[in-house]
């Protein structure tokens, strides 16, 4: 099939589209071009390469270690497995210190690897990457709340925006990141009812994981939804294999689940 004949192929429009009509965005990880075709069978609106291949892949204790490399390699053999599912591929650490040398790397991920939208990390001080990118023709989903990056500085992973300052300033810088020409908004452990707030606040769609049910849409690291975990489960994730059975039923019922609203529960968000 060609690229022009994919009438069916997520793209940015579409996801702004889903926003506007209420259509909730279902998102995972992957890694590899096998179970991204089971994702992109299983109707997945987007697929991460994310930069969690350091733990969940290589058996690292954080991201950090992460190369542009090793993106290039994953999300090229993710490419192989989608025709339907958007490619989004995370930005490692240290690959965008500066608007010229997010540009080179993130041209790498859209020239080598087809990807359709990067992702990358931080608030306001990355408005002028975000900028560059957009003006460059690069979608960008900006990350916002638990920076996983950022584990040694903010002393681990922990919820952000808990208190009423922390939590008008996440709010502002959404609003500025959007303003920058950010096409999408992650938001990772972030209080129930302020990721509904900044849901409700941008026009681009935001993706929570730990955040709100009333987020656009979610997504989860692949390994966790099937029950493979080095440690322990996160609280904002569920083991879907367990009740499904087989690996595609897993991501059916995760995908039914979040457009049907029954995922994220209460049990699975922060207060
Ligand atoms: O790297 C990753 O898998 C992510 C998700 C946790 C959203 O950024």
């Amino acid at each position: 099939m060609s690229a022009h004949s994919q009438s069916n192929k997520i793209t940015v429009t579409s996801l702004h589209e889903k926003k506007r009509a209420g259509e909730k965005i279902v998102c995972l990880t992957a890694y590899d071009a096998s179970f991204a075709h089971v994702l992109d069978e299983s109707g997945i609106d987007i697929v991460l390469v994310g930069d969690s291949l350091g733990m969940v892949i290589q058996g690292e204790e954080t991201t950090l270690p992460v190369t542009v490399d090793d993106m290039l390699y994953h999300s090229k053999a993710v490419a192989k497995g989608l025709q339907h599912s958007l490619l989004m591929v995370d930005m490692p650490y240290l690959s965008y210190t500066s608007a010229e040398q997010a540009l080179e790397n993130a041209g790498h991920f859209m020239k080598q690897a087809n990807a359709q939208m990067v992702k990358l990390e931080g608030g306001a001080e990355q408005a002028d990457i975000v900028s560059c990118l957009a003006q460059h023709g690069i979608p960008v989903c900006a990350h916002l709340g638990l920076q996983p990056q950022r584990v040694h500085k903010i002393g681990g992973y922990r919820v952000q925006g808990r208190d009423q300052s922390a939590a008008n300033a996440m709010l502002e810088e959404a609003q500025l990141l959007e303003q920058a020409g950010a096409d999408m908004m992650l938001l990772e452990c972030v209080p129930d009812a302020l990721a509904e707030k900044i849901s409700q606040t941008l026009h681009i769609p935001v993706i929570g994981i730990g955040a709100s049910a009333a987020c656009d849409g979610q997504i989860l690291v692949l390994y966790d939804i099937l029950g493979i975990s080095m440690g322990r489960i996160p609280k904002f994730s569920h083991d879907f294999i367990a009740e499904a059975g087989s690996v595609e039923a897993a991501v059916r019922a995760y995908a039914d689940a979040v457009r049907n609203g029954t995922f994220p529960g209460k049990e699975h968000v922060f207060s």
